[in-house]
């Protein structure tokens, strides 16, 4: 089993066919079969079945891509260990849910590519859902996000606070109120983000532990077309302080002041508990805990990753 033969198969399935794999990698159709055909000789089981006119993954399969993709993790982490040891200068993979990715992570990391210039840092936003599977399959060494899983291997630390409020357009009749009852936002569209938001999750746990009926709901999936929508007047919303910072000093929004917000949450550095973090993400993790009030999951102080 080759190190080309487990991509290959990941690629298969993450696309989900032959076809979307071998596009992926750039390479003829043939060549990703005859990858995954080794594969099955080699283990004996079949990876893939027919489904309709096309291809499914079997369990086994399944099994297998996830393996994969963490080999493939460790041993690009395996690579970029040994050559920082040797003094080549490092590389950090991050990973931020999107409120993160667009408000929170850019100011540090700009902060810490001052500090650490030969340092080359790629940042991926995608959704929790993404930023906890990458963390899992080490192809990030470090995710920012709302919370840790409960219950995973997965370990973090608050570095910074996360005010939720919530929005709506500047002259919306509640905004003028000092004090908004949960029950007055009952006959609002609410704008909520795209399933598999933290945003999104909050946002309903908010309703129904204040027994709000929203009129109605529509899902837009970005914060910006979200603060779009809500300046023009179709609908209210709940998002981070930090995404509508601009829009409240411009006046483009305004905040309702609704009785039990801001919520009280907390941005996250998440990452997987067991083995050691490549020195560049040690020294990102330094730098968020100096940057902020830093605490262990479930509030006790962290003494860190272990070494
Ligand atoms: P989101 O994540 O920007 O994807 O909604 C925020 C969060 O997880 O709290």
């Amino acid at each position: 089993m080759t190190f080309g033969q487990l991509r290959t198969f990941v690629e298969v399935a993450r696309t989900g066919s032959i076809g979307g794999a071998a596009a992926a990698l750039m390479v003829t159709e043939p060549s990703v079969s005859a990858s995954v055909a080794a594969l099955r000789r080699e283990l004996g089981v079949d990876l893939l079945e027919r489904h309709g006119r096309g291809i499914r993954i079997t369990p086994a399969g399944k099994e297998l891509a996830n393996y994969a993709a963490q080999i493939l993790g460790l041993s690009d982490r395996a690579v970029r260990a040994a050559r920082e040891a040797a003094g080549h200068p490092g590389y950090l993979r991050l990973v931020g849910v999107t409120t993160a990715g667009e408000y929170i992570l850019p100011p540090l990391i700009a902060e810490f590519r001052d500090r650490y210039p030969d340092v080359d840092v790629s940042l991926e936003v995608g959704n929790r859902f993404t930023a906890l599977t990458r963390l899992r399959n080490r192809e990030a060494d470090l995710a920012v996000g709302g919370r840790p899983p409960s219950h995973s291997e997965i370990a973090g630390e608050v570095f910074q606070e996360n005010p939720l409020v919530v929005v709506g357009r500047p002259d919306h009749p509640l905004s003028r109120r000092r004090s908004v009852e949960p029950g007055l936002l009952t006959g609002e569209t609410w704008l909520l983000r795209e399933p598999g938001s933290g945003t999104r999750e909050t946002t309903e746990e908010f309703h129904l532990a204040n027994g709000i009926e929203p009129a109605s709901l529509m899902t837009v999936g970005s914060n910006g077309a979200i603060k779009q929508a809500a300046a023009v007047g179709l609908g209210i919303t709940l998002m981070s302080r930090h995404a509508v910072d601009v829009e409240l000093q411009m006046g483009s929004l305004s905040v309702l002041r609704v009785v039990g917000t801001p919520l009280r949450r907390s941005w996250h550095v998440l990452y997987v508990a067991s083995g050691s973090l490549p020195p560049a993400a040690d020294r990102f993790l330094e730098l968020l805990r100096s940057s902020g009030n830093s605490r262990g999951r479930r509030g006790s102080p962290m003494k860190g990753p272990p070494k």
